[in-house]
């Protein structure tokens, strides 16, 4: 059975149960039941034009929140005597530039690019742009408040944070425009007051910042740079725009570089060896297996899912090697190996997840494959390091080799 056909199947059974109930009560059909799911999809809706946030996992996006006292101290320059004050503002000058003000402009073709993808690839479609558009709005969410936060302690710092949340609301707005063509959006202020919200120590998210803005460059300019080179592959107009609104995240990424650097203690102790790979570790897994959960909609682009990610880990590692202390061996055939076993064992997790099975029988059966999982994830933590964090970041970001 399609989804499609799954869809008008659940459509037209809500129908009929609102139907029956109608009877019984006497009052006239609602049609609320026909606004529920998305008939072409099948994806469920808040109300009309609006979906249902997906549900949260390990996976997913997440909102973060941290400790605002100490990301004060952190950026102020009494207590904090590293911190470059003319690299600041040299950033800060160029966040007011404002590069791309003028760049999300949208034109006739999305909509009709949207209303041409149909069926199955119409809803990892949705999807892939569900899950930027949190991303994005949950970079817009925590900058927003550091910048407001910070504004009296560290002036500067609170306005390259306010316009990093510029950039990522327009980054998130012109994908929520993008789900709107397909009469999907979402609604984020609801999100904004009823999602998670992940604590974070503030050296923490700075780790996943920076991390999460570098590689969201590199999946970006990978895209672009393939459809560039294979324009028939290009179903919707929105990876046109990739080109300069990476180079929004790759800015954002030297931001919290240039903060990385004014803190020795975040990038020369025993400890801050082992999170810089545990963080290096948690991004290419959640993006390894997120985009092998939905290898579809890369092939859909033509592109290979695993050649693309590989790309992408590397290519963010090399850039990653520039500041952190250590980063994981992304060329050791070990690493892709048990990257691969993850993605098995979370496909044999995801099929009991959705089985009819008890719980109780469920979760016996899940209980070796987290075994497993968990000693892939060591596995990776245990490999042999990579000792990095000397490199000059100029020289870096112009070698060829970054080139996709
Ligand atoms: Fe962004
Ligand atoms: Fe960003």
């Amino acid at each position: 059975m399609t989804v499609s056909q799954c869809a008008s199947r659940a459509v037209s059974t809500r129908a009929r149960a609102t139907t029956r109930a109608s009877k019984a009560n006497g009052r006239a059909p609602r049609t609320i039941a026909r606004a529920a799911v998305d008939a072409e999809t099948g994806i469920a809706k808040m109300r009309d034009g609006i979906k249902e946030a997906a549900r949260e996992n390990l996976l997913t996006p997440r909102f973060y929140t941290t400790d605002f006292d100490e990301m004060e101290r952190l950026f102020s320059t009494e207590i904090n005597p590293n911190l470059d004050e003319t690299e600041i503002e040299a950033i800060l000058n160029e966040f007011r530039e404002d590069f791309n003000q003028k760049h999300f402009v949208r034109n006739d073709e999305f909509k009709a690019a949207a209303d041409s993808i149909k069926g199955e690839p119409r809803r990892i479609f949705i999807e892939f742009l569900e899950r930027s558009c949190t991303a994005e709005f949950s970079g817009f969410l925590l900058y927003k408040e550091l910048g407001r936060r910070m504004k009296k302690t560290a002036p500067a710092v609170a306005e390259i944070f306010t316009l990093m949340s510029r950039d990522e609301a327009r980054h998130a707005g012109f994908l929520n425009k993008a789900m709107s063509d397909f009469n999907l959006a979402l609604d984020l202020g609801f999100l904004t007051k009823n999602r998670q919200y992940t604590f974070f120590q503030p050296k923490f998210i700075i780790y996943a910042t920076y991390l999460s803005e570098k590689i969201g460059y590199w999946r970006y300019i990978s895209i672009y740079r393939h459809l560039q080179q294979n324009p028939d592959e290009q179903l919707y107009p929105l990876f046109k725009y990739f080109e300069n609104w990476c180079q929004d995240e790759n800015r954002h990424g030297d931001f919290f570089s240039a903060i990385l650097k004014a803190r020795p203690e975040f990038l020369n102790t025993f400890e801050s060896k082992l999170w810089a790979r545990f963080f290096c570790l948690s991004v290419y897994v959640t993006m390894y297996l997120n985009d092998h959960g939905r290898s579809e909609f890369y092939e859909s682009l033509g592109l290979d899912t695993t050649q693309f990610n590989m790309h992408v880990i590397h290519q963010t590692n090399k850039t990653t090697a520039t500041i952190f202390p250590q980063v994981i061996d992304t060329y050791n055939p070990e690493f892709k190996e048990r990257l691969d076993r993850l993605v098995g064992v979370n496909t044999q997790l995801k099929a009991i997840g959705q089985s009819d099975a008890p719980d109780a029988m469920k979760n016996l059966q899940k209980a070796p494959l987290f075994a497993a999982f968990a000693a892939d994830l060591i596995g990776l933590l245990a490999m042999k390091p990579v000792d990095s964090g000397s490199i000059d970041f100029a020289n870096a970001e112009s070698d060829p080799a970054f080139m996709y």
